[in-house]
């Protein structure tokens, strides 16, 4: 019994058939247009998510003769979507996590006091990488669109409710609480869409989508609006939980760091939420009806994407898979560091004015050095997220399960270890965040009967371990110099 998992990505969408001993049978994938009208702004057109969720399921159905029984989404997180509840047709563009413009927003509410009281209700912080203040620009700056939002012509969402929306031909407007506890609109302990947080953000709470749990039957696609199929959905989550979920960390403790566009830490709390002071997020990973858990993360959000600048900003390489080759070139990078601060800084520092810098050039400097000191910042900025679990929430991280795109760089992983001084390990399918999608839409049809069961499927292809010394011979330290030194930029 298959299943058919997509993951509606940030830069494009992939979809996996997944078997049942949790291989991939085959899989599909579309890029789609990064629009960046003004600096500091992304979107993407809803439509062209749609269109590339359409093709890639299309591809990944063509090379199988398996016919999937169920479907389960997984999508970027944090992305504000608005859409017509009829036509189902986005009056304008969403707006991505990546975008910086709310950062004044988030100033002005900092300044009126509210900090404190959002982190207490929702385990978040006030910065533009999440929903809220999104929505709150469109109320304030798009009032024709937020009349239709508020006369409830219009729907708000992020992808996941968007896509559902449209594979259901406008049948289901849902949400899972791994998304919504990206919004800033979600009380994290109640588990519930906050009045108070939707009256300070603006946001009308009938615009919302109905919560459902990540596993379990919602809904069922149309087969006018999606390839003649008529499945069911019956997994959702954020890409980061959805990943956790792939990844099998179902125990406390259990972590995982997925390499993306930005890399994403979490570590599975239970059933308690683990506050953090040190700028670490408290947020839902799932419910599986029965009762939250919560993780700890640390979201990064620029290492990958500083190798796509290398290569389409620099043009000083061809393609993300050099990297390797070129950075074991040299032996190290040459006293060379690079702040990848290009859309500010997240975990743990938070500084949305942030930007990058190059540091430690000299003559000798060549472009192997340059992507080293780029794989270095990833293992760096890791680093640093986690060593905060560690100090901070008293932690244990004894070792760091790896997947996501980058994971394919062996020489990154080895830097990896060495940052972290535990083990790092890859498990044989390193799209864990479609397959945890495929793994919740499959629990909730009976495809597998347990965390157990799926757990089993784990299998280790990599595992690198630290190299004695490394952690502590100073190019940390070096890499702390160069953040406060890129930090006098934003003065
Ligand atoms: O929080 C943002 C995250 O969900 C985006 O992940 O892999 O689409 O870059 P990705």
């Amino acid at each position: 019994m298959p299943v058919l998992a997509i993951d509606a990505g940030t830069t494009g969408v992939t979809a996996l058939v997944v078997g049942e001993d949790g291989g991939v049978l085959a899989r599909g994938y579309r890029e789609f247009a990064q629009l960046f009208p003004r600096p500091g702004w992304v979107e993407h057109e809803p439509d062209d998510i749609w269109t590339a969720t359409v093709a890639a399921c299309r591809e990944a159905l063509a090379g199988t003769d398996a016919q999937p029984t169920c479907i389960g989404i997984t999508d970027q997180r944090e992305t504000a979507v608005v859409w017509d509840r009829r036509t189902l047709r986005a009056p304008r563009p969403a707006i991505v996590w990546q975008d910086r413009r709310t950062a004044g927003i988030c100033d002005r509410l900092r300044a009126e006091g509210h900090e404190d009281r959002v982190a207490t209700l929702t385990g978040l912080r006030l910065d533009p990488y999440f929903t809220g203040t999104k929505f709150s620009w469109l109320a304030a700056e798009e009032p024709r669109i937020w009349e239709g939002v508020r006369d409830g012509s219009l729907a708000l969402g992020t992808v996941d409710s968007y896509v559902i929306a449209r594979l259901t031909g406008g049948a289901r407007h849902v949400t899972d609480p791994s998304n919504a506890s990206r919004t800033l609109l979600y009380d994290l302990e109640k588990g519930g869409w906050s009045d108070e947080l939707c009256e300070l953000f603006d946001v009308p709470r009938d615009a919302l989508p109905e919560l459902v749990p990540n596993s379990g039957v919602v809904g069922t696609t149309d087969p006018d609006s999606f390839l003649g199929l008529e499945l069911p959905i019956a997994g959702i989550a954020g890409d980061q939980q959805a990943a956790m979920f792939g990844q099998a960390c179902y125990a406390p403790g259990d972590t995982k760091c997925t390499y993306g566009t930005g890399s994403f830490v979490l570590t599975n709390t239970g059933s308690t939420p683990v506050r953090s002071d040190a700028g670490l997020l408290t947020t839902v990973a799932w419910d599986l009806g029965d009762g939250l858990v919560y993780a700890l993360e640390g979201s990064i959000f620029v290492t990958g994407a500083a190798v796509q600048w290398l290569r389409d900003g620099l043009g000083l390489i061809d393609s993300a898979a050099e990297t390797e080759g070129l950075a074991r070139t040299v032996p190290d990078s040459g006293d060379v560091v690079f702040v990848p601060a290009l859309t500010g800084l997240g975990a743990p520092h938070w500084d949305p004015h942030a930007r990058g810098a190059v540091l430690g050039i000299t003559r000798g400097t060549t472009r192997a050095h340059l992507v080293r000191a780029t794989l270095e910042a990833i293992a760096f900025q890791v680093r640093d997220v986690v060593d905060v679990m560690v100090s901070e929430a008293g932690l244990s991280v004894p070792e760091l399960s790896a997947d996501g795109g980058a994971s394919a760089n062996g020489l990154l992983m080895q830097l990896q270890a060495d940052e972290l001084g535990v083990p790092v390990r890859r498990p044989v399918v390193a799209e864990t965040t479609a397959l945890g999608a495929a793994f919740l839409a499959g629990l909730g049809t009976g495809v597998w009967g347990s965390t157990d069961e799926l757990a089993a499927t784990w299998t280790l292809d990599a595992r690198w371990e630290p190299t004695p010394g490394r952690r502590d011979d100073g190019r940390h330290d070096r890499w702390r110099d160069a953040l406060r030194r890129a930090g006098g930029w934003t003065a």
